[in-house]
């Protein structure tokens, strides 16, 4: 067998259907991108349509099949509407949840509100998608995948970043959580875990101060770039290439999370 046979037969998408929610952010549009190159139709979700057209142009000048849907994650109804959308039409076989907001500052200054909303976006958003999709992703050909998107902020917590921290240890949590309810229904469920990439949620937040600490902290002393997450969400897409894992949380940081002092 030649090499590309072997790698496209190991890593392969051609067939599968795949919904990036927060498809039209930094990184959630990058794994729209790399996706849909390794052959998999792809639905970018997000708030704003003039980002989901950019992506799905993008994809299509590369040869790739993609379409934008405009859904707000935080409104029950607007998700279901796109679980419902998207199962009269085949249903998904690839779920990714990459959508999410950051918020900086101390703890006695977070309000009621932004408390809440930093749940509601980065953790409530995933358990209420997660509902919304896992029948249509349930017993189907070749099983399905469900990849959240965590934070390095998951544990042990960054600083000044209470909210989104406690969010994202829950989603760690639910992604175990939800690995072992699903497995008998022929879905895989694993969190990625990133380190730190230049994006808009961020942006505000990484101050001079705070990157000089991130790098002191960071053993490749350098930030991310997106693509370096295509290898992690492909693998964890295809079925042939990581059918026997699940309930899995992997770093993509630069070796951040393997370091104490
Ligand atoms: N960039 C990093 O360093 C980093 C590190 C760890 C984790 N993450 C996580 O990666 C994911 C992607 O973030 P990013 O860095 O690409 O940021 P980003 O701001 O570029 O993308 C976030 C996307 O989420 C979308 N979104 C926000 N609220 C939404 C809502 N209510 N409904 C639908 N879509 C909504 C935004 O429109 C945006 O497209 C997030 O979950 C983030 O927490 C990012």
């Amino acid at each position: 067998m030649s090499a590309q046979r072997a790698l496209t037969d190991l890593f392969g998408l051609t067939g599968r259907r795949a919904a990036i929610v927060g498809g039209t952010g930094v990184l959630g549009s990058q794994f729209a991108r790399c996706l849909a190159s390794a052959g998999a139709e792809v639905i970018v979700v997000g708030r704003s349509r003039g980002r989901g057209a950019t992506v799905v142009h993008e994809i299509e000048e590369q040869g790739g099949r993609a379409r934008a849907v405009v859904a707000d994650v935080t409104k029950r109804m607007e998700v279901e509407r796109l679980a419902a959308d998207l199962d009269g039409t085949g249903g998904i076989d690839i779920l990714i949840n990459a959508a999410g907001e950051n918020s900086g500052g101390s703890f006695a200054d977070i309000s009621e509100s932004r408390w809440a909303h930093m749940l509601e976006i980065n953790l409530n958003a995933v358990f209420r998608v997660c509902q919304a999709f896992i029948p249509q992703m349930s017993n189907r050909d070749g099983g399905a995948s469900i990849i959240n998107i965590s934070s390095a902020s998951s544990g042990p917590p960054l600083s000044r970043v209470a909210g989104y921290a406690a969010a994202k240890a829950g989603v760690n949590n639910l992604t175990q959580y939800l690995a072992g309810e699903l497995a008998t229904a022929g879905i895989r469920v694993n969190a990625v875990v990133p380190g730190f990439f230049p994006a808009e949620q961020n942006r505000a937040l990484l101050t001079p101060e705070r990157m000089e600490a991130i790098l002191d902290h960071t053993p490749m002393r350098r930030l991310g770039t997106p693509a370096e997450l295509d290898g992690v969400i492909i693998w964890l897409a295809a079925p042939r290439a990581s059918g026997f894992v699940t309930g899995t949380l992997v770093h993509v940081d630069g070796g951040f999370s393997a370091m104490s002092i």
